[in-house]
């Protein structure tokens, strides 16, 4: 959620701001910027939209300077226009910023009161003021920034540039991540190691409440209390941050067909070297543990809650999902015999983190399933487990939700030898199956042709409902959001056996509902379901294996035969075709697959 780069080089900075932009454009893409001090005059250039446009606008009128920050911008106050984009500037300093000050408006009263005016409606605006009525009262620019900073409230990244200082970048950190990196004669400042992946591979992540004063010989970082803090610099594989679409045509299929690999990688962390047991720190033991309690936001959500299925059903383990962001604002009752998992990609979404911090303490123990190994969740919760889902670039999250999946259906594994409800042999036998979820992905992965094909029709739609039972239900509610959020198409999700509740009044011939049906205990069930919807002219697009549609295909618009897959691993195989179907319709419909409109991928903010 808004991206923040600075750099002090040794030649122009220009092209590497942009260039590192690019590589944070999955935080927000609304509008961006960049400022530059050239021999001590600041400068800076902002353009609205994608930042193809700043950086056309840089062509008719160019920065020069060896020293610079850069800005992405997902809108929290004020719209997106080049009044509101960042760098925001006032007198002699400039600043960009990720997160929300939460009381720029007390602030901007009382700066109003010195005849300090904001230009734009962004809270952002209100730091670079403070800052420069500190400087007009005769404060030095780092004294100004630290002033500034013990004012402000919320969560925020920022990074100040200041006239007249070609060799000073202060940056600071309380609740958005933000990490320096370290090169030869120069330095530079990111939202993450991915924005300065080319430029370096030496990080120091600063922690909550640092403040650093960046020259190029280096970076001073104090800590919250003011003290000097020696924060450590950690070597990341420039290989493990490489973005690339690898000849696909969007990062959201490239990701799509990343899946049965990077699923199999993870396999091989986790499993033991013949593949027929469990390789989980010690600390995963569940004994003893009375409720688990998953938390988290959107596809990250859904995962957990696939997995309450496999927890109930494999372990006999009591689990609530949560969303983050109502987790710790309704007092959930946490105790000292249960666990709370909290699941990311990112390992930054605010809500998460601070449901995250919400029951440290209260609760035996905090777990976080992430896809970043070094984001905030990571290095916050009582132990981290990774994904290792690799990078994912497209908004839509792909691979992540699968890993997800397959890192919590490993967990409920556990959870069922240590509550003595699985022994060695069911596990084995479970994990057998999952060892075969690559090879049956790939299959998945291959009905992209037909997909296609199918997803010219769906694209015609206004609407469009998904339905399943048990672990299927919530892969339903994924499917309509995959569907909604990339390609515009109002989607919903249901449990099949809700649809007779109130939403089959939705249903006329105009309507394709996506059946998820594997061959499992509830088919039946499913397909009489489907019959409703059938008998009300619904168009059903059926997904379950050859003798799923050979029994109960008759008179459907569509049918799409699945590999036949164990009932309890059907949600991670038919992830695929889900979202093969959003994929194929937004690019149908040519929406913007890999950055959809108003949304980011990193959102840290509440
Ligand atoms: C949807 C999607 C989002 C994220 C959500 C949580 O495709 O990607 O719903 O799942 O914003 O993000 P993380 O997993 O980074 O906490």
């Amino acid at each position: 959620m808004c991206g923040i780069v600075g750099v002090l080089g040794d030649h122009e900075v220009a092209p590497l701001l942009v260039e590192s932009l690019k590589r944070l454009e999955y935080r927000g893409y609304d509008s961006a910027g960049i400022a530059t001090v050239d021999q001590g005059r600041l400068d800076r250039r902002r353009a609205v939209g994608k930042l193809v446009n700043l950086s056309d606008l840089l062509v008719h009128a160019p920065l020069t300077g060896k020293a610079g920050i850069g800005h992405t911008r997902w809108a929290t106050h004020g719209a997106a226009t080049v009044v509101n984009a960042h760098p925001h500037r006032a007198g002699r300093v400039a600043i960009v910023h990720n997160g929300i000050i939460e009381n720029f408006k007390e602030l901007r009263d009382e700066l109003a009161l010195d005849g300090y005016q904001p230009e734009s409606q962004t809270d952002t605006e209100t730091v670079a003021l403070l800052t420069r009525r500190y400087m007009e009262q005769g404060a030095s620019p780092r004294e100004a920034a630290a002033r500034t900073l013990a004012r402000l409230h919320g969560a925020f990244a920022l990074c100040f540039l200041f006239e007249g200082e070609d060799d000073l970048l202060i940056a600071a950190r309380k609740g958005s991540p933000l990490a320096i990196g370290h090169g030869d004669g120069e330095m530079f400042v990111g939202s993450d190691a991915i924005a300065l992946a080319p430029l370096t591979d030496r990080i120091t992540y600063l922690e909550e409440g640092d403040r650093a004063e960046v020259t190029r010989a280096g970076a001073v970082i104090y800590d919250a209390q003011g003290r000097l803090a020696n924060r450590a610099q950690t070597r990341i594989q420039i290989d493990s941050v490489r973005v690339e679409k690898g000849g696909y045509r969007h990062f959201m299929m490239k990701e799509i067909a990343e899946q049965p690999v990077v699923l199999a990688d993870a396999l091989r962390h986790y499993l033991s070297a013949d593949r027929s047991g469990l390789r989980l720190p010690d600390e995963v033991d569940f004994t003893g543990v009375s409720r688990l309690v998953l938390v988290a936001c959107g596809t990250a959500n859904i995962a957990c809650q696939v997995a309450k299925y496999w927890f109930e059903q494999l372990a006999g383990l009591p689990c609530d999902v949560d969303i983050a962001s109502e987790f710790r604002y309704r007092d959930p009752v946490l105790d000292s015999a249960s666990w709370a998992v909290f699941v990311s990609q990112s390992g930054e979404t605010a809500d998460t983190l601070a449901a995250l911090r919400h029951a440290q303490d209260k609760v035996a123990r905090t777990l976080a399933v992430v896809n970043v190994p070094t984001s905030s969740m990571a290095r916050e919760a009582g132990l981290a487990l990774p994904i290792l889902a690799g990078i994912e670039v497209g908004v839509a999250s792909t691979k992540a939700f699968t890993n997800q999946l397959l890192v919590l259906a490993l967990l409920a594994l556990k959870a069922g030898m240590d509550r003595g409800r699985l022994d060695a042999a069911a596990v084995a036998e479970h994990l057998a199956s999952l060892n075969s979820l690559p090879g049956l992905m790939n299959h998945a992965v291959g009905l992209d042709d037909e997909i296609r094909v199918l997803a010219n029709d769906l694209a015609k739609a206004q609407d469009v409902l998904f339905m399943g039972r048990g672990p299927m239900y919530p892969l339903a509610l994924e499917g309509a959001l995959k569907l909604k959020e990339i390609s515009y198409i109002h989607a919903e999700g249901y449990a099949s056996g809700e649809l007779k509740h109130g939403p089959i009044a939705l249903i006329d011939a105009n309507v394709p509902v996506v059946v998820l049906a594997p061959r499992d205990a509830l088919f039946e069930k499913t397909v009489s379901n489907m019959q409703e919807v059938m008998a009300r002219h619904g168009k059903v697009v059926l997904l379950s294996d050859r003798a799923g549609l050979a029994q109960a295909g008759d008179g459907v618009w569509s049918g799409l035969a699945m590999p036949e897959v164990p009932a309890l691993l059907a949600p991670i195989l038919y992830a695929v075709p889900a979202q093969l179907l959003a994929y194929h319709t937004a690019v149908a419909k040519g929406t913007d697959v890999d950055q959809p409109r108003n949304l980011a991928k990193s959102v840290t903010v509440e």
